[in-house]
């Protein structure tokens, strides 16, 4: 079939722009401003470059490793996406069970086209992820226990978009495209109409929520060492280093630009992750280099769910992961413990 003949996650990008609404698309795969970040955070990964190890036994590769305790089959996780249902039927579904399939985590959106509590009916590793909402006592804490008692390991609050960008607002309120209204979102209905965003929002959000749940925090959207070290203080037992694909604000670093400054500050105290921009193994393998325990993927698992379902963000997945093992082979590391500093180098050569 079709899916086998797409080789690379650009195929995918490709392929899902023929079978998705153009507008859909565009608020999938576009970036804010003139594009600069959504380019560079994927072009960056090329100013890294590989200081390969030699003779090294790479016979039995193992990509495992754990996530606040939780083992993964692969460093390669299912990043926060909304408008699934857009991509296909069976939406944060098909999603789920593609991730159980390859045993590793899935991040579910508050505003999911499926309800929390039935994309958790497909077993497997999930995060549940929110904003810093308005009202927090009758919309955050009710969203948090529900995501606690149905079984999600984690609560991945996003701090980075407080307010929305100015294309991606124009975007949602120029309506007609057949986006959901929020307050008819599945999790959502029971708060009816209400304003979402809390745009006075401080760290003091973090402590709160803290209070209300044993789940540990994940911070999602830090990019500076002086944010890496607030989140620390806040009691944060992750964070995820990103740029939200540079959907929001133009401009800004690159996601793997920022992420060695971010590494050296946590210098260990919580885990840190990784998203914005990865679309090969080599880019994982770099990732993982230069501090980050894991990535997250975001718009690579749209392009395959619109290109064929489950089996499309089975076949993305599995394409990231025979790219990872490949480019760890090459690399003469057997395991993802052995990616350290010493595997990537920065170019030095002067560029455009
Ligand atoms: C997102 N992202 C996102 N992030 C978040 O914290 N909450 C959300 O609801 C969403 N929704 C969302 C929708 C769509 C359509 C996309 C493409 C992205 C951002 C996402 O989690 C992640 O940060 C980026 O997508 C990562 O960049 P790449 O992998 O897309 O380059």
């Amino acid at each position: 079939g079709q899916l086998e003949d797409l080789m690379t996650i650009e195929d995918f990008e490709r392929e899902s722009e023929k079978n998705t609404e153009p507008k859909i698309w565009r608020y999938v795969s576009h970036g804010a401003g003139i594009g600069q970040t959504l380019k560079r955070n994927c072009e960056y990964f090329q100013r890294y470059l590989f200081r390969p190890r030699v003779m090294r036994d790479v016979s039995q590769l193992d990509m495992g490793t754990t996530l606040l305790g939780e083992h993964i089959n692969s460093p390669i996780c299912v990043g926060v996406t909304t408008a699934q249902d857009k991509m296909h039927v069976d939406a944060e579904l098909a999603t789920a069970k593609a991730s159980r399939a390859h045993r590793t985590c899935m991040v579910v959106s508050t505003w999911s086209s499926v309800s929390m509590d039935d994309v958790a009916t497909v077993e497997g590793l999930k995060w549940f992820q929110i904003h810093p909402f308005h009202h927090r006592e009758e919309t955050t804490r009710r969203l948090v226990t529900r995501a606690e008692n149905c079984g999600y390991k984690a609560i991945v609050l996003t701090i980075d978009s407080r307010v929305v960008g100015r294309e991606f607002g124009r975007l949602m309120s120029s309506g007609g495209f057949g986006f959901t209204p929020l307050h008819e979102l599945p999790n959502l209905k029971e708060f009816g109409k209400i304003e979402y965003h809390d745009p006075s929002a401080s760290w003091e959000y973090v402590d709160w929520l803290k209070t209300i749940t044993n789940l540990p925090i994940v911070i999602k959207g830090i990019l500076t060492a002086e944010s890496a070290n607030e989140a620390i203080q806040h009691g944060a037992d992750g964070i995820i280093v990103s740029n939200q694909g540079a959907r929001h604000l133009d401009g800004m670093v690159a996601s793997i630009e920022a992420l060695p400054e971010v590494a050296k500050a946590i210098n260990g105290r919580c885990e840190v992750y990784l998203d914005s921009g990865i679309r090969r193994g080599t880019d994982i393998i770099k990732a993982l280099a230069l501090g980050a325990r894991a990535v997250f993927v975001g718009r690579p698992i749209l392009w395959g769910l619109a290109c064929g379902g489950e089996a499309g963000v089975d076949r993305v997945l599995t394409l990231l992961e025979d790219e990872l093992s490949n480019a760890m082979a090459l690399c003469g590391v057997a395991k993802v413990a052995d990616i350290d500093n010493s595997l990537v180098r920065h170019d030095t050569r002067p560029h455009v």
